[in-house]
């Protein structure tokens, strides 16, 4: 038996990158999973997942949309009546300094990545918590943060705060629901530099922006890491496997850092 065998999962931002490796790592590991992201459900990533994830399912959810959340909420508890799993991966990231940043990117940065999995662990809590009573260790949360929620870098005020803010809200309903006697662990995971569209294309915009060439750039990135080159996307969801499985049943609260020694130095 496989270790995630019975058990649901629901990822969020999971067509493409960190999210995507994520479903995959959990589906071979047994999962029943649900992927969500944005797009329709017609389109050809959203269709192509019965394919490549058999036994999984699409499910469109805008996950900064409150009511985006309680559909998904009523589905999963209509087709699958429990939820062990829950990774809240949704994110956007900017660059501008302080001076020139625009309030409704500011906003927009922390409804992407705070208000998204607070939404999405406050809607999903009860199915998680009835399900970890049936289960030996619970139900997991995963918030996926980012290096930049433990140090700063310059003109990253906005993504900073917000990462910082995914960090201390898992740590916040970590301590509650241990307290409370509540079966569901959160952690948070903090990757550094990983090879997806999100970093691409913002390597892609400072670049242009400092008038430099793009690959240099991503040469030069490459270089500030001791590990000398960029996670892959599945060098995360390893990680976040093992918080989501029972092999991590004694933590909850905790941060795990995948960044390649980056904040090491
Ligand atoms: N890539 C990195 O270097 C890196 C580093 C640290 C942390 N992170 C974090 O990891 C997470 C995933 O990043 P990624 O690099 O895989 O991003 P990505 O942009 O490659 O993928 C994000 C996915 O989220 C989906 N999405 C966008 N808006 C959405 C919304 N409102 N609702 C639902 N889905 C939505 C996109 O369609 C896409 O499939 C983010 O929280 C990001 O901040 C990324």
């Amino acid at each position: 038996m496989k270790r995630f065998t019975g058990r649901v999962a629901l990822v969020t931002g999971s067509l493409r990158g960190i999210g995507r490796a994520v479903a995959e790592q959990l589906h071979v590991d047994g999962a029943m999973v649900l992927v969500s992201d944005i797009d329709d459900p017609q389109s050809e990533a959203a269709l192509a997942i019965a394919r490549d994830l058999p036994g999984g399912q699409y499910v469109r959810i805008d996950a900064t949309s409150e009511e985006a959340w309680q559909a998904a909420r009523d589905l999963v508890a209509r087709d699958h009546g429990r939820l062990d799993i829950l990774v809240n991966n949704v994110g956007a990231e900017s660059s501008s300094p302080v001076q020139d940043l625009d309030l409704a990117v500011w906003r927009r940065m922390m409804a992407m990545n705070v208000e998204s999995g607070f939404l999405g662990v406050k809607t999903f809590q009860p199915l998680l918590a009835q399900t970890g009573r049936t289960t030996p260790c619970g139900s997991s949360i995963v918030n996926v943060s980012s290096m930049m929620g433990l140090v700063a870098l310059p003109n990253t005020s906005a993504y900073s705060t917000a990462k910082g803010a995914v960090r201390l809200f898992t740590k916040s309903i970590a301590v509650e629901f241990a307290k409370a006697g509540v079966p569901i662990r959160a952690n948070s995971v903090h990757p550094g530099y990983v090879d997806t569209g999100m970093l691409r294309n913002g390597l892609s915009r400072v670049a242009a922006e400092a008038g430099i060439d793009s690959d240099a750039l991503v040469a030069m990135t490459e270089q500030s890491v001791p590990m000398g080159r960029m996670a892959r996307p599945a060098e995360i969801a390893k990680v976040i496997a093992f918080l989501a499985s029972d092999d991590s049943s004694y933590m909850t609260g905790t941060e795990l850092v995948v960044d390649g020694g980056i904040t090491a130095m």
